[in-house]
């Protein structure tokens, strides 16, 4: 790129970490596959996957992580869930890599778009789950929030979760209008006497049906990100004097967008196994981005702190 023209090396790279005070790291599923959570569109990734095995009759996998086939087939993604669902893996080098940076003082902000809260694991403070986590999940009909391992038996049984907060006002509403009934009976006779009877079309505050499904608050295709992101965003843009980019593939808007919302001068890095083709970032360190950040740290002579002792 012209702006950047004299910037294209390994040693241009090092030399930008080495003198950014405000990075801004936009992570993707890259940064986990050491710790065994597979990607989304590598050849070995999650999406291959449910394409080979067709066993959830999909007609594109990413229907699994779509708003509107939720509300249809929301035992599809219950079915499925556990397989996403964080459990016991351990944060990767690069995890600790973007700590190592928010220790020196670095970082501005991580900008992650994976659900498993590793970053949080490896002690990162100053992080965004841009496509939201298991943390909390919420009612898609009352909107009511409840903690993640509210459904944690759900997911672990392959149940599709509902709404308790709905289900008592449902009950609520049953019992109104049992009570409305028992009134109009003695009503009744009152009513046959001066021939005043109403019918039955008592307003029904909660509007009839089942009481809403829960989902996780995991960003699904055709949902809007939390509005943190814009919030974040906009401030960070003033700030960041560098953007590296990690595991990505940035084919998912509005994340992917970040690269064209901060300013133009600010340089951009990108770390990643394969190339990208449809943005061009200042520089491309193409390999496995856990050899790249240690070899990065070496040369920089950091030291990426080690991994956190799992006690049980
Ligand atoms: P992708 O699977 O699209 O991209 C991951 C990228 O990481 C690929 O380009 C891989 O080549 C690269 N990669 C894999 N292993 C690596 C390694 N060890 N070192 C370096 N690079 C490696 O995943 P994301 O870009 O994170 O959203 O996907 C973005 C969003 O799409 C996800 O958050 C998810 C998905 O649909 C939702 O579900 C809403």
């Amino acid at each position: 790129r012209e702006r950047l023209s004299n910037v294209s090396t390994l040693e241009d790279a090092l030399r930008l970490i080495r003198d950014s005070k405000k990075i801004i790291i936009l992570s993707g599923a890259g940064i986990s596959t050491s710790c065994g959570i597979p990607d989304f569109r590598s050849s070995t990734g999650l999406y291959s996957k449910l394409q080979e095995e067709g066993k959830y009759n999909l007609d594109d996998p990413q229907q699994m992580f779509d708003i509107h086939y939720f509300k249809e087939n929301p035992q599809v993604f219950y079915s499925f869930a556990k397989q996403i669902y964080p459990s016991n893996f351990i944060p990767s080098p690069c995890h600790r890599w973007i700590k190592m940076l928010e220790d020196k003082g670095k970082l501005l902000r991580n900008y992650t778009q994976n659900i498993d809260t590793l970053e949080s694991l490896a002690g990162v403070e100053k992080v965004l789950q841009c496509h939201g986590s298991f943390k909390t999940a919420s009612c898609l009909r009352c909107k009511t929030r409840v903690p993640g391992q509210t459904i944690e038996p759900h997911i672990m049984s392959q149940q599709v979760p509902y709404c308790g907060s709905c289900r008592t006002k449902r009950d609520e509403e049953i019992n109104r209008k049992k009570e409305m009934k028992k009134g109009k009976g003695k009503a009744k006779a009152k009513a046959q006497w001066d021939d005043n009877d109403d019918d039955d079309s008592e307003e029904d505050e909660w509007g009839g049906g089942e009481p809403g499904i829960i989902k996780p608050d995991i960003t699904f295709f055709g949902q809007a990100l939390d509005s943190e992101f814009d919030q974040c965003l906009f401030q960070d843009r003033e700030e960041v004097d560098l953007l590296v980019i990690i595991g990505t593939s940035l084919k998912v808007a509005p994340v992917s967008e970040v690269l064209t919302h901060i300013p133009h001068s600010v340089p951009q890095i990108y770390i990643n196994l394969t190339p990208v083709y449809h943005v061009q970032p200042d520089i491309c360190l193409l390999g496995d981005a856990d050899s790249i950040v240690n070899d990065l740290s070496s040369q920089l002579g950091w030291d990426i702190p080690p991994p956190i002792a799992i006690t049980n």
